[in-house]
Parts: structure tokens; C-alpha cells; sequence
């Protein structure tokens, strides 16, 4: 299997452009089940989840053309099959996008469940709970979530008790076909929530509310839509990994077409932990600190500091003096990468869900193994600025959801090289 050999690189300089958004990217793929004719995504991250959905996509049936590196055509007319099997599941775990598009089109779906994953249980109770709340019949048999609504779909209220990302977005692909108005209570806000419902709204959804904590959505019945061409957001947990790589080796570095907004609660952090932080319309610098102090972060839904940061950060709070304490409250085994980062000599300690990180702790370079996408992205962090040589194992997580990462590290410094190894 592959692995990435990094050399200690701390002394970073010039320039990085950010991809489009994979959470982005992902339930705009589905989107398109819901679409009359072509739909044109721009700026789509070239990244493996993104290949595996538009994969699964075409395994029901749809049509997609690759019209350059980062844009596609997909086509969802000839879509016949809509089961979305275990084995594509088990490998995107968010396929299950794929669950209220494809009921609210052809009134039935038999999707797999997800199964959990290195991070958490990743239930998808209130994702079904909602589809029934819309007047969908639905049955567990074998693994498999069977959805049935012969007579479609209808307009309902939904409360979510529990924020969900993936969640809010079934809901919004299958109200957007749904017969009435659905209002959605307690919705996700993300940036990418946000740009479905743009998107939705250009083909002809009445929606408003989206980025709020409510989202109403009239449905049209039946009828499907007419996608305008998408351009897909930048990825914001891309940006803010980059940013940390600044941060880690205290170098000045510039990330470009990105959306400041989506990255304030990252840039406040690295700004109270010491850096300055240049902000253009459409780039962020970060500049050297003249010390690194120690941090609390507690994870939280958008806007908060987000769970898919909080890996990097940990690697970045053993650079910072003082005692750094991490809480993460959205996913039960969000720590895999503490095991690896104290291989490299990090000075971390945990109860429960909270990780006190002492700093600042020289790190040696060692064998370490990816458990996750985003402890992947903390690994490759540590080893840019231990001693000697890290060598990062099982990358394929990395390959979800970083684009061309080598060539963006190497464009700013970084040592690294990506080799054919032994399994480990
Ligand atoms: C999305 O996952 C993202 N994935 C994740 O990014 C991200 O970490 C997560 O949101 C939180 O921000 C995509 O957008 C493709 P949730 P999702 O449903 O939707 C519980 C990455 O690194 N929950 O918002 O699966 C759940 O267990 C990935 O790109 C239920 O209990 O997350 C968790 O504790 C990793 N029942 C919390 O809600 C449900 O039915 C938030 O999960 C659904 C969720």
C-alpha cells in the first residue's frame, strides 16, 4: 500500500489553491436525481469520495462525463436501479445522500445502512425518522433501509432533536419533490447546507431559511428540476488544514480561493493562539507568531469550531506552551490520532471525550499509521515539523477528501514524497 514519506519541513513559504468542497460536492452529486436534464458541477474536488458517489450514481444508472479534471456533466434520466448496495456504502458512508433524492423521485429505495466508522457509531435514525415523518413506509430488513411512498412524498414538519449535516440535506433533496411545505427545525447550517438550498432555489425550489434554524422548502410535486450549471464552494476543512500548516511551522503562507467566512471560527483560534491573520476577499495569510500560546477548543455544529479541524488542531497544541484542552461533542471516538501523534512523542492525556495536550514538546519522526480522513491530514501536520523522518501509512483515508496534497505541500516546502510500500 502506499505511504508518504516526510521530511521535518519547517520553514514554509509561498502559496496554495483551495478545491471545491467535498461535503459540498457530495450531496450536490445526489441532487442531481432530482434534475430533468444535464447538470454541469464546476470546481469539483478531485477526490476519491467524490469518484465513488458519481460511481454508485452510475451503477443505478446515470450518465456522467468528465469535462475537465475539475468539472463534470452528470445525467439522471436513465436511472432504473435504486439500490444502493452494502459494498458501494461501506466504502462512502455518505451514499446515504442518496436516500431522500431517490425516494422523493421514484417513490422507493432500498439504501444500505452505513455501518459505523473509525470516528463513531454514525447512526442514521433521524434521517429515516424524517423520510417517515414524510409519509414514507419504511422497513430494516437485512441491513438495508427499504423507503417506500407510493403516493410520493408530502410536505411535513421536521424537528431535528440532534443537529445532522447529512440528515438536514435528505430532507431538503427530498422536500424540494415533495408534495407541500416541508419546515425543518434545528437544521444544520453549513456552508455546504447553504449551497444546496442556493442551488435548489436557481432550479425553481421556493426555499429560504437555509444557513437560519429554520428552512422552509415548497415542494413541487413531482416535478423535476431545472439545474442551472454549479460551481462547487472551496473546501473550508481544507483551507483551515492548510492554514495549520502554516501555523504548526510557524511559517507565513497564503491560501486562495477560499470564502473568509466559512473559516472564522479557525482563524479566531489561530489569532488567539498568537498568529496574525491577513484577510483579502478571497485569500488568507497567516504570518508568524512571535510566541505560540496554549488553546481550549470544544467542537460544535456550524458556526462553532468545527469537528473536522479539531484533529489538526491537536497536532498543532503540541507546538503551543502550556496546557491545550480539546472537547469533542460530536462524534464518541473522534481521538484515533492521539495514539499516533504520541508515537512521534506528543505529550497528550485523555478522560472521556476531553484531551489535555502539553506543549511545546519536540516531536521525532517515526512510523505512524492514518486512522481517519482528518487524523490522516494531523499526521502529515506533526511530521512536517518532527525531527528526521515520518513516514504516514494506509494514505487511502487521505485520499477521500485531500486533493493533489503532495503537490500542494510540496508547491510550499514541504519534503514529501509518496512511495509504493509493504502493507502494514
Ligand atoms: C457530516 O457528517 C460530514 N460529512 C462530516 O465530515 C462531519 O464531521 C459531520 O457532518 C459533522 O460536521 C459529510 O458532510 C459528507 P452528522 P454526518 O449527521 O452528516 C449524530 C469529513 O471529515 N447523528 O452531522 O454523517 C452523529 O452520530 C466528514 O469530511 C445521529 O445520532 O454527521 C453525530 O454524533 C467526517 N443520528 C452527530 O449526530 C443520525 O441520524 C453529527 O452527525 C445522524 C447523526
Amino acid at each position: 500500500m502506499d505511504y508518504l514519506k516526510i521530511e521535518k519541513s519547517d520553514n514554509l513559504h509561498g502559496n496554495i489553491d483551495i478545491s471545491g468542497a467535498k461535503n459540498s460536492a457530495l450531496p450536490l452529486i445526489a441532487a442531481t436525481i432530482l434534475s430533468k436534464s444535464d447538470v454541469i458541477l464546476e470546481n469539483i474536488p478531485n477526490v476519491v469520495d467524490v469518484k465513488v458517489l458519481i460511481k454508485l450514481l452510475m451503477m443505478l444508472g446515470a450518465d456522467s462525463k468528465i469535462i475537465s479534471e475539475n468539472i463534470v456533466s452528470i445525467n439522471t434520466r436513465n436511472i432504473s436501479n435504486t439500490q444502493v448496495v452494502y459494498d458501494m456504502v461501506r466504502k462512502m458512508r455518505a451514499s446515504i445522500l442518496l436516500l431522500g433524492p431517490l425516494l422523493a423521485r421514484f417513490g422507493k429505495c432500498q439504501v444500505s445502512l452505513p455501518g459505523g466508522c473509525a470516528i463513531g457509531a454514525r447512526p442514521v435514525d433521524l434521517h429515516i425518522k424524517a423520510m417517515s415523518n414524510m409519509g414514507a413506509d419504511i422497513s430494516i430488513i437485512n441491513g438495508y433501509i427499504n423507503a417506500i411512498a407510493p403516493k410520493g412524498l408530502r410536505g411535513s414538519d421536521i424537528i431535528f432533536d440532534k443537529i445532522t449535516v447529512t440528515g438536514t440535506e435528505n430532507v431538503i433533496m427530498a422536500a424540494a419533490l415533495a408534495k407541500g411545505t416541508t419546515t425543518i427545525i434545528n437544521p444544520a447550517k453549513e456552508p455546504e447546507i447553504v449551497q444546496l438550498c442556493d442551488v435548489l432555489k436557481q432550479a425553481g425550489v421556493e426555499i429560504s431559511g437555509q444557513g437560519t434554524n429554520e428552512i422552509v422548502i415548497v415542494g413541487s410535486d413531482g416535478e423535476l428540476l431545472n439545474f442551472s450549471n454549479i460551481s462547487i464552494i472551496p473546501d473550508r476543512i481544507e483551507a483551515g488544514t492548510y492554514l495549520c500548516a502554516g501555523a504548526i511551522t510557524n511559517s507565513s503562507i497564503t491560501i486562495n480561493n477560499v470564502i473568509p467566512k466559512h473559516l472564522e471560527a479557525i482563524t479566531n483560534k489561530l489569532k488567539e493562539i498568537g498568529f496574525d491573520i491577513e484577510i483579502d476577499s478571497n485569500s488568507i495569510t497567516i504570518l508568524k507568531a512571535r510566541e505560540l500560546n496554549a488553546f481550549e477548543i470544544t467542537t460544535s455544529e456550524y458556526p462553532g469550531f468545527p469537528t473536522d479541524m479539531q484533529a489538526q488542531f491537536m497536532a498543532l497544541a503540541t507546538q503551543c506552551n502550556g496546557v491545550s484542552t480539546i472537547k469533542e461533542r460530536l462524534f464518541e471516538n473522534r481521538f484515533m490520532h492521539v495514539n499516533e501523534l504520541q508515537r512521534l512523542g506528543a505529550n497528550i492525556s485523555l478522560l472521556g471525550n476531553v484531551a489535555n495536550i502539553n506543549g511545546r514538546t519536540d516531536l521525532i519522526g517515526a512510523d505512524v499509521m492514518a486512522t481517519d480522513l482528518r487524523a490522516s491530514s494531523a499526521l502529515i501536520l506533526a511530521a512536517l515539523i518532527a525531527n528526521g523522518q515520518t513516514k504516514i501509512h494506509r494514505i487511502y483515508h487521505l485520499d477521500r477528501g485531500y486533493e493533489k496534497i503532495e503537490q500542494k505541500l510540496s508547491s510550499i516546502g514541504v519534503k514529501i514524497q509518496r512511495l509504493k510500500g509493504d502493507s502494514v
